[in-house]
């Protein structure tokens, strides 16, 4: 017979910044994150998974270029994880097929350009972990397959489940069985949320994320202010808020978390630059946008890289998508509510805020909201 599962895993992008790790190998973070997992409908990774006695190897193909698994490393940590689970499930019902031992091939596809810069790594090892899990028919919980996703890349982690995600730090140093994903709230609970992703231009690759948080943690003083002083406060008020769904207390946390985890990419030695001067201008724009009204209506946020993430609720998105294409005009067109949208300023906007950043520009914004956890496909 034929062993294999297919699935999807969304994309998440964190309102509290999860930037430091404290144990290397096993992926054990200096404090604790949360995040909006976004729709599948708009951005995926999907896996699919085989096990088989003719295999040579395991082997892993992303995006139809075979991806080395390196011993030792992440990937082959999360596979061998995955493997002992589906020993284990053998031991306890021997009426199972024994395929623990078989070598796997998985097949990953992202749809969504790795060039467009948005990070793959979440949904990539969120999906590996749950179509082996799908494969294996294994009875572990998303919260259980969190603790392998963890190990794949932190973020992972939260991409197991759908709706608010908090990745609670957890203190077992010595196993980080108590490191894991946990669902705040699932999409259901504030399907308002929606995202504009936008999609700033930028040649340059810069640091990445596992040597850049190194970094942070071997020389900031600030990094140590964050995750002691900030960053506990900063999770029960964004949950709270969350939980009441006050906007205006996200948007705030939000903002000033990823202004935070900037602030210690600067302090950093040498510093890490991961904002650029169109990202500069965006933040300007929500700024000013932000002071028409009494509580702020949108959130700017930005992880590793000059790409904006907007949060806000829907009867706001298209007024921000047109402030957005009225200064980047040269984007690509965006279709919101099943309409084009075109470049408008809102009343009372002062123009001059953002012009003194204006230099580079925006590929192309992407509408999306909040959605779902990974998904089983039909292997048909
Ligand atoms: C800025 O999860 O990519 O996006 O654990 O080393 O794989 P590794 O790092 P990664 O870091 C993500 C950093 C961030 C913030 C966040 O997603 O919380």
């Amino acid at each position: 017979s034929i062993y294999q599962a297919t699935t999807s895993a969304p994309v998440n992008i964190a309102c509290i910044k999860y930037w430091g790790k404290r144990n290397e190998s096993l992926i054990l973070p200096t404090n604790s994150s949360l995040s909006v997992t976004l729709s599948q409908d708009n951005l995926r990774s999907t896996t699919t998974a085989r096990a088989d006695p003719s295999f040579a190897a395991d082997c892993l193909w992303l995006n139809g270029k075979v991806d080395p698994i390196k011993a030792g490393g992440r990937l082959h940590t999360c596979i061998s994880e995955m493997k002992r689970l589906r020993a284990a499930f053998e031991a306890a019902n021997p009426d199972q097929p024994k395929i623990a031992s078989f070598n796997v091939h998985i097949c990953s596809f992202n749809n969504f350009p790795t060039a467009a810069g948005l990070a793959s790594s979440a949904s990539g090892f969120a999906a590996l972990v749950y179509a082996l899990a799908k494969l294996y028919a294994l009875p572990q919980t998303p919260e259980e397959l969190s603790l392998i996703a963890r190990r794949g890349s932190g973020s992972a982690c939260r991409s197991l489940f759908g709706g608010f995600v908090a990745w609670d730090m957890g203190s077992d140093d010595a196993t980080g069985l108590d490191s894991k994903a946990r669902q705040v709230a699932p999409e259901s609970h504030w399907p308002e949320m929606e995202a504009l992703i936008c999609v700033v231009n930028d040649a340059k690759k810069g640091t990445s994320s596992t040597s850049g948080m190194q970094r942070t943690v071997v020389t900031s003083a600030l990094i140590q202010h964050r995750i002691g002083s900030v960053v506990p406060s900063r999770m029960a008020d964004i949950e709270s808020a969350i939980a009441d769904k006050r906007f205006g207390d996200f948007a705030e946390i939000t903002m000033r978390d990823s202004n935070q985890f900037h602030a210690v990419a600067l302090d950093t030695y040498p510093p890490i630059f991961y904002m650029n001067d169109v990202s500069r201008a965006i933040i300007a724009i929500i700024t000013e946008y932000n002071r028409l009204s009494e509580q702020p209506k949108a959130a700017y946020t930005y992880d590793a890289g000059p790409n904006a993430v907007i949060y806000t609720l829907t009867p706001n998105v298209r007024e921000i998508a047109q402030l957005i294409l009225y200064y980047f005009p040269q984007a690509e067109k965006v279709v919101i509510g099943g309409q084009e949208v075109q470049a408008a300023l809102p009343e009372g906007f002062n123009e001059a805020v953002a012009k003194r950043w204006e230099v580079g520009s925006v590929k192309g914004l992407i509408h999306t909201r909040v959605g779902d956890g990974p998904r089983v496909l039909s292997d048909s």
